[in-house]
């Protein structure tokens, strides 16, 4: 194994360390264009999502045995909907059964209605030590198209408290929404950035098969959105005013501050382990020098049963090389400093082809042990990626 520190002292390569996703499947609304696991439905009592929570963790430490824990987050779905003590009790739990690295990380995602940001003060005392808001667009007529439930005040207010009770903070914006010009996209990035944040996440809108928005786009009723030529300026203009700004981009969609960067979605770049639990959760562990893949029953109800009866995995699978490496190259080229070609190797155990025109082309960069997309590949990153992997 190499010994190169890429990223801020840790071997983030080799040594990505263990985490824990918990997901939270409900939120107050289902956003028309969103496609992840999450249902607009008042949740079972928090009880009972505490004791499911609780036996995962319990019964996932049995499986991997002791880990220092670097990353717990809680994702959704609306997180911030939770009970707080049932946060708590998860913080707690995995400390109980795990040891927690001196810096561990440990997020939450936030809707910024105003119940939610009233909880914010809970959540930390939790242990929760960093916050991402959904903020989504700063403009109010853009926020309604998005089916959101807050109003551009409501943004701004959550994200002062945020930064009031937590010391790292980060927010999403989507952008090539309907109607946005780059002038306006510009103009919004530009009110972001004086807000100073340490990390941003800036997504571009994906219509998602299964989303309301799907139907309307298929339909012909969702109009105005930017073509791919405009998507791709935004895009551009987004590495140019983050970069310019001092929060480069560190992966595809994530901006951040030198020393900002999410360590827990580090984990899934750079091939470490993970437990996931919850409804539709996905886990990556090494158990006895096998890779494991696990995913969770998708349906919260079902998930919840199958819980009390036994254990919430669906699927367990043990990963074959290629799947590996598959996984490691899909994940890690998303991160600007892509991947270790020695780690390559001994997945596989010989060395990855690479095609001499990518790098001719000036898509990847090799150099010494490192393979990573250039500023002209990354928009390509699909692409390039397929011919890796053929
Ligand atoms: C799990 S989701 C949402 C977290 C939180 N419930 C919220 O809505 O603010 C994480 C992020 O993915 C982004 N997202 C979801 N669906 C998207 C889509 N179709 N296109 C682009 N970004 C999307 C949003 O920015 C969202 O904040
Ligand atoms: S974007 Fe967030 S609030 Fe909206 S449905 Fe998806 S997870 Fe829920």
């Amino acid at each position: 194994m190499p010994s190169e520190n890429w990223l801020q002292g840790v071997c983030v390569k080799t040594d990505p360390g263990f985490g824990l996703y918990v997901h939270w499947p409900y939120c107050a609304q289902k956003c028309p264009y969103c496609d992840f696991n999450s249902f607009a439905r008042t949740p079972e009592d928090a009880s009972v999502w505490t004791a499911a929570y609780v036996a995962e963790i319990e019964r996932h430490a049995d499986l991997v045995g002791p880990q220092t824990l670097r990353s717990i987050y809680f994702g959704g779905g609306t997180p911030s909907l939770m009970a707080a003590e049932t946060v708590q009790a998860v913080i707690d739990t995995a400390q109980r059964v795990w040891s927690f690295s001196n810096d561990i990380e440990i997020t939450l995602e936030a809707n910024p209605s105003s119940v939610e940001t009233g909880k914010l003060t809970d959540f930390r005392s939790a242990g929760v030590n960093r916050l991402s808001l959904g903020v989504q667009a700063l403009k109010e007529d853009d926020l309604r198209r998005l089916g959101r439930l807050h109003s551009t005040q409501d943004a701004l207010t959550a994200l002062d408290v945020a930064r009031r009770v937590f010391d790292r903070v980060s927010f999403d914006l989507i952008y090539a929404r309907q109607d946005q010009t780059l002038a306006d996209w510009s103009a919004e990035l530009t009110q972001a950035l004086s807000f100073d944040p340490g990390h941003l996440s800036l997504y571009q809108l994906t219509i998602e098969p299964g989303t309301a928005f799907h139907d309307r786009f298929h339909r012909g009723n969702l109009k105005g959105l930017p073509d791919e030529d405009v998507a791709a300026d935004m895009f551009d203009l987004t590495q140019d005013m983050t970069a310019a700004a001092g929060l480069p981009a560190y992966e595809i969609s994530n901006h951040a501050k030198s020393g900002m960067q999410s360590r827990h979605n580090l984990i899934y770049w750079s091939g470490g382990s993970w437990a996931g639990i919850g409804p539709g959760a996905h886990g990556r562990l090494w158990v006895e020098d096998e890779r494991i893949g696990t995913e969770s029953f998708l349906n919260p109800a079902t998930w919840l049963k199958q819980v009390q009866a036994s254990c919430g995995t669906q699927k367990q699978t043990v990963l074959s090389a290629q799947d590996v490496l598959n996984e490691y190259v899909m994940m890690g080229l998303r991160h600007i400093d892509g991947i270790s070609r020695q780690r390559t190797n001994d997945i596989l155990g010989f060395d990855l082809a690479i095609d001499p025109d990518l790098v001719e082309m000036g898509f990847l960069e090799v150099s010494g042990d490192q393979i990573k997309t250039t500023a002209k590949g990354r928009p390509l990153l699909n692409q390039i990626i397929e011919r890796l992997l053929v």
